[in-house]
């Protein structure tokens, strides 16, 4: 009698172990929810994109605790599926050292990770801020890695294309223009010399702003680095070197005067796409698109990409990566963040699949997704 109750006893703890783990084993997406690694633990890689390399996804992100200055660093998660995440650890940590760029207190975002052939090397590229300066320093930083979950080491930081005019930039918008200076930013006076390069001229000598991120690597090898710049008001995008480690003085604006940030681009058949945000800080806001045959542009304006209850938010959500699923062709997920800045550990992940009507890039609110429904 007691042999069979401890056979019983063992087969229910057996099949309430295996419920457990074919339970947290994930099948599907759930935008907004609480998104648990293979550890049950909420993933913590804000501002995120992902890099896929030998059959295995990486995801790179912000480490938040409860502010949003960076204390741990880069993160990086694994996965194979899409759905179920390992943790990887710290791809970069801050430094202890108060003397570093990236000290602990500095501010780090929207890392972004891609592979040189060339070198062999995975670089990430993120946006720095120093620390105790909120967001003047307004950099762009790089770091280098022989292996895609790091540890990387951190190369540099400052504020790119010094000294280099963009492509397009008219000769008579070289030279300041008399009472400039004096323009309110709310009359169409201001707009214009906004859109004739006022902030370009100011930053000319010392390197244009850089903060809000992206990194595109192009079929043909090359890499792009597109920035909210010009106090946000104008996107920058601008190629790397072969080496993916610098700037190579190439670049245009784009959307003049615009306030787009957190841009994303993907391109499908031969067109380039970008989906950004508006400006409104940690709030959500209305996305915005654009396409272009050529990645110098012209970048013609498309509208909101979103449809439904939500539009008016991107589902709550701001951009951070267009991610294209291996293996499928013209499968696109749109990956966001929902940020808490009073808990910014919470902040919540927003993927959805990207969908083209009529040329346009859509995004429609899903509760529950896979991949089969792009
Ligand atoms: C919006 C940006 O997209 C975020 O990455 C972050 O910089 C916040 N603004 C800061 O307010």
């Amino acid at each position: 009698m007691k042999y069979i109750k401890l056979l019983l006893f063992s087969g229910f703890l057996f099949f309430c172990l295996k419920s457990q783990s074919q339970n947290e084993k994930a099948s599907s997406i759930h935008p907004g929810e609480i998104w648990k690694d293979t550890d049950g633990v909420h993933i913590n890689a804000h501002g995120g994109g992902v890099l896929y390399t030998k059959g295995i996804y990486y995801w790179f992100g912000e480490h938040k605790g409860e502010t949003n200055d960076a204390r741990v660093g880069v993160t990086c998660y694994s996965s194979k599926d899409l759905y179920n995440w390992k943790n990887e650890g710290i791809a970069l940590p801050v430094s202890n050292d108060p003397n570093s760029e990236i000290t602990s207190g500095c501010i780090i975002e929207r890392p972004k990770v891609i592979y040189n052939s060339k070198t062999k090397k995975y670089v990430m590229w993120f946006h720095l801020e120093l620390k105790g300066q909120s967001y003047k320093a307004s950099r762009t930083a790089v770091a280098v890695s022989k292996n895609p979950a790091g540890p990387y080491t951190f190369i540099k930081s400052y504020r790119p294309n010094a000294g280099k005019w963009p492509i397009g930039f008219k000769e008579e918008w070289k030279k300041s223009m008399a009472g400039e200076g004096t323009l309110k930013w709310w009359t169409p006076e201001w707009r214009k010399s906004v859109e004739e390069g006022l902030f370009v001229r100011r930053d000319f000598t010392a390197g244009q702003m850089s903060r809000d991120m992206q990194i595109f690597v192009d079929d043909d090898g090359k890499a792009y680095h597109i920035h909210s710049s010009e106090e946000n008001l104008t996107l920058h995008l601008s190629e790397l070197t072969d080496d993916y480690l610098d700037f190579k003085g190439k670049y245009i604006t784009i959307a003049p005067a615009g306030h787009n940030e957190a841009p994303a681009i993907y391109k499908q058949d031969g067109i380039y796409y970008m989906i950004t945000s508006g400006c409104t800080g940690w709030d959500p806001n209305a996305a915005r698109s654009f396409k272009a045959s050529s990645i110098w542009g012209p970048w013609e304006k498309l509208g909101n990409p979103c449809r439904g209850e939500g539009v008016e938010t991107t589902f709550e959500s701001q951009s951070t990566y267009i991610l294209p699923v291996a293996g499928k062709k013209n499968a696109f997920i749109f990956m966001a963040d929902r940020w808490r800045p009073k808990n910014p550990r919470d902040g919540r992940y927003v993927w959805l699949p990207l969908k083209m009507e009529n040329g346009h890039p859509v995004l429609y609110w899903k509760e529950q997704w896979t991949l089969n429904d792009l």
